[in-house]
Protein backbone atom coordinates (compact mmCIF):
# COMPACT_ATOMS: atom_id res chain seq x y z
CA UNK A 1 0.00 0.00 0.00
CA UNK A 2 1.06 3.24 -1.15
CA UNK A 3 2.46 6.07 1.81
CA UNK A 4 -0.49 8.51 1.35
CA UNK A 5 -3.09 8.78 -1.13
CA UNK A 6 -5.28 6.10 -1.60
CA UNK A 7 -5.29 3.84 -5.00
CA UNK A 8 -7.91 4.59 -7.28
CA UNK A 9 -8.77 1.91 -9.83
CA UNK A 10 -6.06 2.39 -12.43
CA UNK A 11 -3.26 2.09 -9.94
CA UNK A 12 -3.13 6.09 -9.69
CA UNK A 13 -3.31 8.03 -6.65
CA UNK A 14 -6.47 10.26 -5.75
CA UNK A 15 -6.45 13.05 -2.90
CA UNK A 16 -9.70 13.88 -1.32
CA UNK A 17 -9.77 17.83 -2.23
CA UNK A 18 -12.47 20.09 -3.40
CA UNK A 19 -12.20 23.27 -5.82
CA UNK A 20 -12.76 25.52 -3.16
CA UNK A 21 -13.48 29.26 -3.14
CA UNK A 22 -10.45 30.00 -1.99
CA UNK A 23 -7.96 28.20 -4.30
CA UNK A 24 -10.32 29.39 -6.79
CA UNK A 25 -9.76 32.96 -5.88
CA UNK A 26 -5.82 32.65 -5.35
CA UNK A 27 -5.62 30.72 -8.99
CA UNK A 28 -7.06 33.69 -10.31
CA UNK A 29 -5.15 36.18 -8.73
CA UNK A 30 -2.14 34.52 -9.24
CA UNK A 31 -2.58 34.07 -13.07
CA UNK A 32 -3.04 37.57 -13.51
CA UNK A 33 0.54 37.03 -13.71
CA UNK A 34 -0.04 36.94 -17.32
CA UNK A 35 -1.79 39.83 -18.21
CA UNK A 36 2.16 41.80 -18.25
CA UNK A 37 3.43 39.09 -20.77
CA UNK A 38 0.10 39.47 -22.91
CA UNK A 39 0.04 43.38 -23.00
CA UNK A 40 3.61 43.43 -23.93
CA UNK A 41 3.30 41.15 -26.79
CA UNK A 42 -0.17 42.61 -27.89
CA UNK A 43 1.22 46.26 -27.65
CA UNK A 44 4.55 46.42 -29.71
CA UNK A 45 2.93 45.24 -33.04
CA UNK A 46 0.52 48.01 -33.04
CA UNK A 47 3.01 50.57 -32.07
CA UNK A 48 5.57 49.85 -34.32
CA UNK A 49 2.53 50.32 -36.86
CA UNK A 50 1.88 54.02 -35.51
CA UNK A 51 3.20 56.67 -38.08
CA UNK A 52 3.67 59.24 -35.05
CA UNK A 53 5.65 56.59 -33.17
CA UNK A 54 7.86 55.25 -36.30
CA UNK A 55 8.46 59.34 -37.50
CA UNK A 56 10.01 59.85 -34.23
CA UNK A 57 11.89 56.98 -33.04
CA UNK A 58 12.89 54.95 -36.29
CA UNK A 59 12.43 57.55 -39.40
CA UNK A 60 13.78 55.28 -42.27
CA UNK A 61 11.03 52.95 -41.13
CA UNK A 62 8.51 55.84 -41.67
CA UNK A 63 9.90 56.90 -44.79
CA UNK A 64 9.62 53.49 -46.23
CA UNK A 65 6.15 52.94 -45.42
CA UNK A 66 5.62 56.60 -47.07
CA UNK A 67 6.99 55.37 -50.14
CA UNK A 68 4.76 54.56 -52.91
CA UNK A 69 2.82 51.02 -52.80
CA UNK A 70 4.03 49.89 -55.89
CA UNK A 71 7.57 49.37 -53.87
CA UNK A 72 8.03 45.95 -52.64
CA UNK A 73 5.68 45.48 -49.60
CA UNK A 74 7.47 42.13 -48.00
CA UNK A 75 10.57 44.71 -46.94
CA UNK A 76 8.76 47.78 -45.93
CA UNK A 77 9.20 46.75 -42.07
CA UNK A 78 13.19 45.80 -42.51
CA UNK A 79 14.59 47.77 -39.75
CA UNK A 80 17.44 46.21 -37.18
CA UNK A 81 16.32 48.77 -34.75
CA UNK A 82 12.94 48.46 -34.95
CA UNK A 83 13.10 44.63 -34.34
CA UNK A 84 15.83 45.27 -31.74
CA UNK A 85 13.12 47.46 -30.24
CA UNK A 86 10.29 44.62 -30.26
CA UNK A 87 13.02 41.66 -28.95
CA UNK A 88 15.51 43.21 -26.24
CA UNK A 89 12.66 41.85 -23.83
CA UNK A 90 12.84 38.21 -24.90
CA UNK A 91 16.79 38.47 -23.71
CA UNK A 92 15.90 40.18 -20.54
CA UNK A 93 13.09 37.87 -19.75
CA UNK A 94 15.84 34.99 -20.77
CA UNK A 95 18.81 36.17 -18.22
CA UNK A 96 16.04 36.74 -15.43
CA UNK A 97 14.65 33.47 -15.57
CA UNK A 98 17.39 32.32 -14.77
CA UNK A 99 18.13 34.33 -11.67
CA UNK A 100 14.16 33.73 -10.66
CA UNK A 101 14.88 29.84 -10.27
CA UNK A 102 16.53 30.58 -7.41
CA UNK A 103 14.44 33.42 -5.89
CA UNK A 104 11.60 30.80 -6.76
CA UNK A 105 12.95 27.91 -4.75
CA UNK A 106 14.76 29.41 -2.20
CA UNK A 107 11.99 32.42 -0.98
CA UNK A 108 9.02 30.83 -2.30
CA UNK A 109 6.38 31.27 -5.47
CA UNK A 110 5.18 34.70 -4.83
CA UNK A 111 8.14 36.75 -3.99
CA UNK A 112 8.74 36.37 -7.49
CA UNK A 113 5.97 37.20 -9.04
CA UNK A 114 6.12 40.71 -6.67
CA UNK A 115 9.99 41.33 -8.36
CA UNK A 116 7.98 40.42 -11.80
CA UNK A 117 5.37 42.95 -11.30
CA UNK A 118 7.67 45.87 -9.49
CA UNK A 119 10.42 45.96 -12.29
CA UNK A 120 6.93 45.76 -15.24
CA UNK A 121 6.02 48.34 -13.73
CA UNK A 122 8.92 50.54 -13.93
CA UNK A 123 9.86 49.34 -17.34
CA UNK A 124 6.33 50.63 -18.17
CA UNK A 125 6.81 54.18 -17.06
CA UNK A 126 10.10 54.54 -18.55
CA UNK A 127 8.64 53.26 -21.89
CA UNK A 128 5.38 55.39 -21.56
CA UNK A 129 7.95 58.93 -20.77
CA UNK A 130 10.74 57.74 -23.34
CA UNK A 131 12.13 60.58 -25.54
CA UNK A 132 14.54 58.56 -26.67
CA UNK A 133 15.41 55.18 -28.40
CA UNK A 134 17.37 54.01 -25.63
CA UNK A 135 14.77 54.89 -23.23
CA UNK A 136 12.93 52.79 -24.78
CA UNK A 137 15.20 49.96 -24.96
CA UNK A 138 15.81 50.49 -21.56
CA UNK A 139 11.77 50.61 -20.72
CA UNK A 140 11.93 47.36 -22.56
CA UNK A 141 14.51 45.54 -21.21
CA UNK A 142 13.12 46.28 -17.38
CA UNK A 143 9.85 45.02 -18.78
CA UNK A 144 11.65 41.77 -19.66
CA UNK A 145 13.16 41.18 -16.20
CA UNK A 146 9.90 41.09 -15.14
CA UNK A 147 8.20 39.04 -17.39
CA UNK A 148 10.90 36.12 -17.09
CA UNK A 149 10.18 36.10 -13.19
CA UNK A 150 6.44 36.47 -13.46
CA UNK A 151 6.73 33.54 -16.44
CA UNK A 152 9.11 31.22 -13.99
CA UNK A 153 6.94 31.57 -10.91
CA UNK A 154 3.40 31.86 -11.88
CA UNK A 155 3.09 28.55 -13.99
CA UNK A 156 4.50 26.56 -11.44
CA UNK A 157 2.43 28.33 -8.77
CA UNK A 158 -0.70 27.45 -10.05
CA UNK A 159 -0.07 24.00 -10.84
CA UNK A 160 0.94 23.38 -7.35
CA UNK A 161 -1.78 25.19 -5.86
CA UNK A 162 -4.75 23.36 -8.13
CA UNK A 163 -6.27 20.64 -7.15
CA UNK A 164 -4.84 17.43 -9.76
CA UNK A 165 -8.30 16.80 -11.56
CA UNK A 166 -8.63 20.69 -12.04
CA UNK A 167 -4.58 21.09 -12.58
CA UNK A 168 -5.03 21.96 -16.21
CA UNK A 169 -7.90 24.26 -16.26
CA UNK A 170 -6.71 26.52 -13.38
CA UNK A 171 -3.50 26.12 -15.06
CA UNK A 172 -4.81 27.83 -18.31
CA UNK A 173 -5.83 30.42 -16.29
CA UNK A 174 -2.11 31.76 -17.04
CA UNK A 175 -2.56 31.61 -20.77
CA UNK A 176 -6.10 33.12 -20.67
CA UNK A 177 -4.60 36.16 -19.06
CA UNK A 178 -1.32 36.44 -21.38
CA UNK A 179 -4.44 36.47 -24.29
CA UNK A 180 -6.49 38.66 -22.66
CA UNK A 181 -3.65 41.02 -21.88
CA UNK A 182 -2.80 40.77 -25.76
CA UNK A 183 -6.57 41.67 -26.28
CA UNK A 184 -6.75 44.47 -24.24
CA UNK A 185 -3.72 45.97 -25.87
CA UNK A 186 -4.67 45.58 -29.58
CA UNK A 187 -7.96 47.57 -28.27
CA UNK A 188 -6.03 50.92 -26.57
CA UNK A 189 -3.96 50.36 -30.21
CA UNK A 190 -6.93 51.10 -32.03
CA UNK A 191 -8.41 54.04 -30.16
CA UNK A 192 -5.00 55.79 -29.08
CA UNK A 193 -3.92 55.05 -32.44
CA UNK A 194 -6.69 57.89 -33.31
CA UNK A 195 -5.54 60.26 -30.92
CA UNK A 196 -5.00 63.58 -31.84
CA UNK A 197 -1.20 64.81 -31.76
CA UNK A 198 0.22 61.45 -32.48
CA UNK A 199 0.55 60.97 -28.80
CA UNK A 200 -1.49 57.44 -28.18
CA UNK A 201 1.90 55.41 -28.27
CA UNK A 202 2.72 56.69 -25.55
CA UNK A 203 -0.74 55.61 -23.36
CA UNK A 204 -0.29 52.25 -24.95
CA UNK A 205 2.89 51.50 -23.51
CA UNK A 206 2.95 53.40 -20.31
CA UNK A 207 -0.81 51.18 -19.69
CA UNK A 208 1.62 48.56 -18.69
CA UNK A 209 1.36 49.95 -15.38
CA UNK A 210 -2.31 49.00 -15.24
CA UNK A 211 -1.11 45.10 -14.93
CA UNK A 212 1.97 45.54 -13.77
CA UNK A 213 0.34 47.11 -10.57
CA UNK A 214 -2.38 44.37 -10.61
CA UNK A 215 0.47 41.20 -10.06
CA UNK A 216 2.06 43.20 -7.72
CA UNK A 217 -0.70 43.72 -5.24
CA UNK A 218 -1.80 40.20 -6.29
CA UNK A 219 1.31 38.41 -5.25
CA UNK A 220 1.22 40.66 -1.84
CA UNK A 221 -2.23 39.34 -0.78
CA UNK A 222 -1.65 35.58 -1.96
CA UNK A 223 -0.44 32.84 0.08
CA UNK A 224 2.97 30.63 -1.20
CA UNK A 225 1.69 27.09 -2.31
CA UNK A 226 2.09 24.28 0.61
CA UNK A 227 4.82 22.93 -1.52
CA UNK A 228 7.37 25.80 -1.49
CA UNK A 229 6.52 26.36 2.01
CA UNK A 230 7.37 22.71 2.88
CA UNK A 231 10.34 22.93 0.49
CA UNK A 232 11.61 26.40 2.71
CA UNK A 233 10.92 24.11 6.12
CA UNK A 234 7.21 25.71 7.27
CA UNK A 235 5.46 22.07 7.65
CA UNK A 236 2.76 23.45 10.38
CA UNK A 237 2.05 26.18 7.92
CA UNK A 238 2.33 24.42 4.94
CA UNK A 239 -0.38 21.33 6.53
CA UNK A 240 -2.43 24.21 8.05
CA UNK A 241 -2.91 26.03 4.64
CA UNK A 242 -3.20 22.95 2.87
CA UNK A 243 -6.62 22.17 4.66
CA UNK A 244 -7.89 25.02 3.58
CA UNK A 245 -6.64 25.22 0.39
CA UNK A 246 -8.48 21.49 -0.60
CA UNK A 247 -11.06 22.00 1.70
CA UNK A 248 -11.07 19.50 3.43
CA UNK A 249 -9.41 18.32 6.71
CA UNK A 250 -7.64 14.79 6.37
CA UNK A 251 -4.76 16.45 3.54
CA UNK A 252 -2.52 13.78 5.60
CA UNK A 253 -2.06 11.77 2.84
CA UNK A 254 -1.12 14.58 0.00
CA UNK A 255 0.75 16.25 2.40
CA UNK A 256 2.97 13.32 3.43
CA UNK A 257 3.18 12.83 -0.12
CA UNK A 258 4.85 16.83 -0.56
CA UNK A 259 7.45 16.08 2.49
CA UNK A 260 8.35 12.96 1.15
CA UNK A 261 9.49 15.04 -1.97
CA UNK A 262 10.65 17.95 -0.42
CA UNK A 263 13.13 15.80 1.37
CA UNK A 264 14.23 14.71 -1.81
CA UNK A 265 14.74 17.36 -3.11
CA UNK A 266 16.56 18.67 -0.46
CA UNK A 267 19.28 16.16 -0.64
CA UNK A 268 20.03 17.84 -4.16
CA UNK A 269 22.78 20.59 -3.71
CA UNK A 270 23.10 21.35 -7.41
CA UNK A 271 19.47 21.19 -8.98
CA UNK A 272 21.31 22.66 -12.16
CA UNK A 273 23.78 20.00 -12.10
CA UNK A 274 20.88 17.41 -11.26
CA UNK A 275 19.22 18.31 -14.16
CA UNK A 276 21.73 16.47 -16.77
CA UNK A 277 21.26 13.05 -14.57
CA UNK A 278 20.22 10.49 -16.85
CA UNK A 279 16.68 9.81 -14.84
CA UNK A 280 15.63 13.46 -15.82
CA UNK A 281 16.46 13.17 -19.56
CA UNK A 282 12.87 12.56 -20.52
CA UNK A 283 12.14 16.41 -18.43
CA UNK A 284 15.08 18.00 -19.51
CA UNK A 285 13.92 16.90 -23.66
CA UNK A 286 10.52 17.88 -22.56
CA UNK A 287 11.49 21.71 -20.83
CA UNK A 288 13.71 22.45 -24.11
CA UNK A 289 11.32 20.92 -26.75
CA UNK A 290 7.77 22.05 -25.79
CA UNK A 291 8.69 25.69 -25.42
CA UNK A 292 10.95 25.72 -28.94
CA UNK A 293 8.22 24.14 -30.76
CA UNK A 294 5.65 26.67 -29.10
CA UNK A 295 7.38 29.36 -30.61
CA UNK A 296 8.07 27.45 -34.05
CA UNK A 297 4.37 27.37 -34.79
CA UNK A 298 4.89 30.77 -35.48
CA UNK A 299 2.12 32.25 -33.60
CA UNK A 300 4.45 35.39 -32.64
CA UNK A 301 4.74 36.52 -36.49
CA UNK A 302 1.12 36.91 -35.91
CA UNK A 303 1.35 38.33 -32.75
CA UNK A 304 3.18 40.92 -32.86
CA UNK A 305 3.04 41.81 -36.20
CA UNK A 306 -0.02 41.12 -36.77
CA UNK A 307 -0.88 44.96 -37.87
CA UNK A 308 2.24 44.95 -39.73
CA UNK A 309 1.63 42.00 -41.62
CA UNK A 310 -1.69 43.28 -42.48
CA UNK A 311 -0.69 46.47 -43.79
CA UNK A 312 1.79 44.57 -45.93
CA UNK A 313 -0.67 42.21 -47.63
CA UNK A 314 -2.58 45.62 -48.37
CA UNK A 315 -4.89 46.83 -45.61
CA UNK A 316 -4.62 50.71 -44.17
CA UNK A 317 -3.44 51.08 -40.61
CA UNK A 318 -6.73 51.50 -39.26
CA UNK A 319 -8.39 48.41 -40.49
CA UNK A 320 -5.13 46.29 -39.53
CA UNK A 321 -5.46 47.28 -36.23
CA UNK A 322 -8.95 46.02 -36.05
CA UNK A 323 -8.15 43.02 -38.06
CA UNK A 324 -5.78 42.14 -35.12
CA UNK A 325 -8.59 42.73 -32.36
CA UNK A 326 -10.66 40.16 -34.50
CA UNK A 327 -7.56 37.80 -34.40
CA UNK A 328 -7.21 38.68 -30.63
CA UNK A 329 -10.53 38.21 -29.75
CA UNK A 330 -10.65 34.53 -31.13
CA UNK A 331 -7.33 34.12 -29.41
CA UNK A 332 -9.59 34.64 -26.06
CA UNK A 333 -12.34 32.45 -26.69
CA UNK A 334 -10.64 29.40 -27.97
CA UNK A 335 -8.70 29.23 -24.91
CA UNK A 336 -11.55 29.54 -22.92
CA UNK A 337 -12.69 26.03 -25.18
CA UNK A 338 -9.16 25.18 -23.61
CA UNK A 339 -9.92 25.16 -20.23
CA UNK A 340 -12.94 23.15 -20.75
CA UNK A 341 -11.72 20.59 -22.41
CA UNK A 342 -7.81 19.86 -20.97
CA UNK A 343 -9.12 18.05 -17.97
CA UNK A 344 -11.69 16.02 -20.01
CA UNK A 345 -9.97 15.57 -23.76
CA UNK A 346 -6.82 15.45 -22.74
CA UNK A 347 -3.03 16.98 -23.46
CA UNK A 348 -2.21 14.84 -26.35
CA UNK A 349 -5.30 15.59 -27.99
CA UNK A 350 -5.41 19.17 -27.83
CA UNK A 351 -2.13 19.14 -29.00
CA UNK A 352 -2.80 16.81 -32.14
CA UNK A 353 -5.99 18.52 -33.24
CA UNK A 354 -4.88 22.05 -32.94
CA UNK A 355 -1.49 20.74 -34.79
CA UNK A 356 -3.62 19.53 -37.69
CA UNK A 357 -5.81 22.84 -38.01
CA UNK A 358 -2.76 25.33 -37.35
CA UNK A 359 -1.05 23.32 -40.44
CA UNK A 360 -4.38 23.19 -43.09
CA UNK A 361 -4.70 26.79 -41.92
CA UNK A 362 -0.66 27.89 -42.76
CA UNK A 363 -0.79 26.56 -46.40
CA UNK A 364 -3.69 28.23 -47.25
CA UNK A 365 -2.38 31.43 -46.16
CA UNK A 366 0.71 30.99 -47.76
CA UNK A 367 -0.92 29.94 -50.86
CA UNK A 368 -3.53 33.20 -50.81
CA UNK A 369 -0.20 35.42 -49.94
CA UNK A 370 1.87 33.62 -52.68
CA UNK A 371 -0.58 33.77 -55.41
CA UNK A 372 -1.38 37.59 -55.01
CA UNK A 373 2.14 38.84 -54.09
CA UNK A 374 3.97 36.73 -56.11
CA UNK A 375 8.07 36.68 -55.97
CA UNK A 376 8.09 40.39 -56.35
CA UNK A 377 5.42 41.74 -53.60
CA UNK A 378 3.63 44.02 -55.80
CA UNK A 379 0.34 43.15 -55.64
CA UNK A 380 -1.83 45.53 -57.00
CA UNK A 381 -5.43 46.10 -56.09
CA UNK A 382 -6.32 43.66 -53.30
CA UNK A 383 -9.94 42.40 -53.81
CA UNK A 384 -12.10 42.46 -50.48
CA UNK A 385 -12.93 38.50 -50.58
CA UNK A 386 -9.45 38.11 -50.79
CA UNK A 387 -8.76 40.05 -47.32
CA UNK A 388 -11.31 38.04 -45.89
CA UNK A 389 -10.13 34.77 -47.02
CA UNK A 390 -6.82 35.53 -45.47
CA UNK A 391 -7.71 36.67 -42.12
CA UNK A 392 -10.47 34.16 -42.07
CA UNK A 393 -7.53 31.42 -42.47
CA UNK A 394 -5.06 33.84 -39.85
CA UNK A 395 -7.95 33.47 -36.95
CA UNK A 396 -8.49 29.01 -37.50
CA UNK A 397 -5.27 29.15 -37.03
CA UNK A 398 -4.81 31.21 -34.14
CA UNK A 399 -7.75 29.32 -32.46
CA UNK A 400 -5.78 25.96 -33.06
CA UNK A 401 -2.66 27.57 -31.43
CA UNK A 402 -5.27 28.99 -28.62
CA UNK A 403 -5.86 25.75 -27.33
CA UNK A 404 -3.50 23.28 -27.80
CA UNK A 405 0.27 25.04 -27.55
CA UNK A 406 -0.54 27.83 -26.40
CA UNK A 407 -1.79 27.11 -22.87
CA UNK A 408 -0.22 23.88 -23.33
CA UNK A 409 3.19 25.35 -23.81
CA UNK A 410 3.32 26.29 -20.20
CA UNK A 411 0.99 23.80 -18.66
CA UNK A 412 2.49 20.79 -19.37
CA UNK A 413 6.21 21.51 -18.35
CA UNK A 414 5.34 22.85 -15.29
CA UNK A 415 3.00 19.46 -14.33
CA UNK A 416 5.69 17.20 -15.04
CA UNK A 417 9.12 18.30 -13.46
CA UNK A 418 9.72 16.70 -10.13
CA UNK A 419 9.82 18.79 -6.98
CA UNK A 420 13.76 18.83 -6.88
CA UNK A 421 13.95 19.98 -9.94
CA UNK A 422 10.89 22.21 -10.62
CA UNK A 423 12.77 25.24 -10.23
CA UNK A 424 15.02 24.92 -12.06
CA UNK A 425 13.50 22.94 -15.78
CA UNK A 426 11.10 25.90 -15.64
CA UNK A 427 13.69 28.05 -15.77
CA UNK A 428 14.70 26.18 -18.83
CA UNK A 429 11.38 26.08 -20.21
CA UNK A 430 11.21 29.72 -20.18
CA UNK A 431 14.46 30.30 -21.25
CA UNK A 432 14.24 28.42 -23.98
CA UNK A 433 10.54 30.28 -25.01
CA UNK A 434 12.37 33.56 -24.57
CA UNK A 435 15.15 32.94 -27.03
CA UNK A 436 13.02 31.57 -29.78
CA UNK A 437 10.58 34.37 -29.15
CA UNK A 438 13.85 36.66 -29.46
CA UNK A 439 15.11 34.65 -32.59
CA UNK A 440 11.76 34.78 -34.08
CA UNK A 441 10.95 38.27 -33.61
CA UNK A 442 14.40 39.22 -34.67
CA UNK A 443 14.24 37.58 -38.00
CA UNK A 444 10.74 37.73 -39.20
CA UNK A 445 10.83 40.99 -40.70
CA UNK A 446 14.00 39.79 -42.96
CA UNK A 447 11.90 36.71 -43.69
CA UNK A 448 9.23 37.94 -44.69
CA UNK A 449 11.59 40.17 -46.62
CA UNK A 450 13.35 37.31 -48.01
CA UNK A 451 11.17 33.80 -48.52
CA UNK A 452 7.91 35.97 -48.87
CA UNK A 453 4.87 33.91 -48.65
CA UNK A 454 7.18 30.61 -47.99
CA UNK A 455 7.90 32.04 -44.69
CA UNK A 456 4.57 30.35 -43.61
CA UNK A 457 5.71 27.26 -45.34
CA UNK A 458 8.72 26.66 -42.70
CA UNK A 459 6.46 27.08 -39.87
CA UNK A 460 3.87 24.75 -41.51
CA UNK A 461 7.15 22.49 -41.94
CA UNK A 462 7.95 22.75 -37.62
CA UNK A 463 3.70 22.24 -37.09
CA UNK A 464 4.01 18.88 -38.75
CA UNK A 465 7.78 17.61 -36.89
CA UNK A 466 6.08 18.91 -33.73
CA UNK A 467 2.56 16.85 -33.79
CA UNK A 468 4.60 13.75 -34.48
CA UNK A 469 6.83 14.43 -31.91
CA UNK A 470 4.11 14.54 -29.61
CA UNK A 471 2.34 11.66 -30.84
CA UNK A 472 5.71 9.41 -30.04
CA UNK A 473 7.33 10.96 -27.02
CA UNK A 474 4.54 13.16 -24.83
CA UNK A 475 2.88 10.68 -22.30
CA UNK A 476 -0.56 12.02 -20.98
CA UNK A 477 -0.45 13.79 -17.96
CA UNK A 478 -4.34 14.69 -17.46
CA UNK A 479 -5.70 13.73 -13.87
CA UNK A 480 -2.24 12.68 -12.76
CA UNK A 481 -1.02 14.28 -9.23
CA UNK A 482 1.78 16.69 -9.54
CA UNK A 483 4.14 14.73 -7.47
CA UNK A 484 3.07 11.32 -8.31
CA UNK A 485 3.75 12.11 -12.30
CA UNK A 486 7.17 9.46 -12.01
CA UNK A 487 4.60 6.44 -12.97
CA UNK A 488 4.05 7.97 -16.43
CA UNK A 489 7.64 8.30 -17.46
CA UNK A 490 7.90 4.79 -16.16
CA UNK A 491 5.17 3.27 -18.17
CA UNK A 492 6.11 5.18 -21.47
CA UNK A 493 7.56 3.04 -24.21
CA UNK A 494 10.60 5.19 -24.49
CA UNK A 495 11.34 7.25 -21.35
CA UNK A 496 11.07 3.98 -19.20
CA UNK A 497 14.04 2.74 -19.89
CA UNK A 498 15.80 6.47 -18.32
CA UNK A 499 13.28 6.13 -15.19
CA UNK A 500 14.19 2.99 -14.03
CA UNK A 501 12.07 1.95 -11.16
CA UNK A 502 13.48 2.18 -7.90
CA UNK A 503 14.58 5.20 -9.36
CA UNK A 504 12.67 8.76 -9.64
CA UNK A 505 9.35 9.48 -7.48
CA UNK A 506 9.51 5.80 -6.41
CA UNK A 507 10.01 7.01 -2.76
CA UNK A 508 6.56 8.11 -2.74
CA UNK A 509 4.51 5.46 -4.64
CA UNK A 510 6.61 2.35 -2.60
CA UNK A 511 6.10 3.77 0.69
CA UNK A 512 9.58 4.15 1.43
CA UNK A 513 11.03 7.39 2.93
CA UNK A 514 12.74 8.98 0.70
CA UNK A 515 16.07 8.59 2.90
CA UNK A 516 15.67 4.96 2.01
CA UNK A 517 14.90 5.83 -1.73
CA UNK A 518 18.22 7.06 -1.58
CA UNK A 519 18.88 10.05 -3.72
CA UNK A 520 22.60 10.63 -4.95
CA UNK A 521 24.47 13.55 -4.66
CA UNK A 522 25.72 14.70 -8.22
C1 LIG B 1 3.16 32.19 -25.99
C2 LIG B 1 3.40 33.53 -26.58
C3 LIG B 1 2.28 33.88 -27.52
C4 LIG B 1 0.94 33.77 -26.84
C5 LIG B 1 -0.20 34.01 -27.78
C6 LIG B 1 1.82 32.18 -25.33
O1 LIG B 1 1.57 30.93 -24.81
O2 LIG B 1 4.17 31.85 -25.09
O3 LIG B 1 4.64 33.53 -27.21
O4 LIG B 1 2.43 35.15 -28.02
O5 LIG B 1 0.80 32.52 -26.25
O6 LIG B 1 -1.44 33.90 -27.18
Amino acid sequence: MPAGGFVVGDGQKAYPGKLTPFVLFTCVVAAMGGLIFGYDIGISGGVTSMPSFLKRFFPSVYRKQQEDASTNQYCQYDSPTLTMFTSSLYLAALISSLVASTVTRKFGRRLSMLFGGILFCAGALINGFAKHVWMLIVGRILLGFGIGFANQAVPLYLSEMAPYKYRGALNIGFQLSITIGILVAEVLNYFFAKIKGGWGWRLSLGGAVVPALIITIGSLVLPDTPNSMIERGQHEEAKTKLRRIRGVDDVSQEFDDLVAASKESQSIEHPWRNLLRRKYRPHLTMAVMIPFFQQLTGINVIMFYAPVLFNTIGFTTDASLMSAVVTGSVNVAATLVSIYGVDRWGRRFLFLEGGTQMLICQAVVAACIGAKFGVDGTPGELPKWYAIVVVTFICIYVAGFAWSWGPLGWLVPSEIFPLEIRSAAQSITVSVNMIFTFIIAQIFLTMLCHLKFGLFLVFAFFVVVMSIFVYIFLPETKGIPIEEMGQVWRSHWYWSRFVEDGEYGNALEMGKSSNQAGTKHV
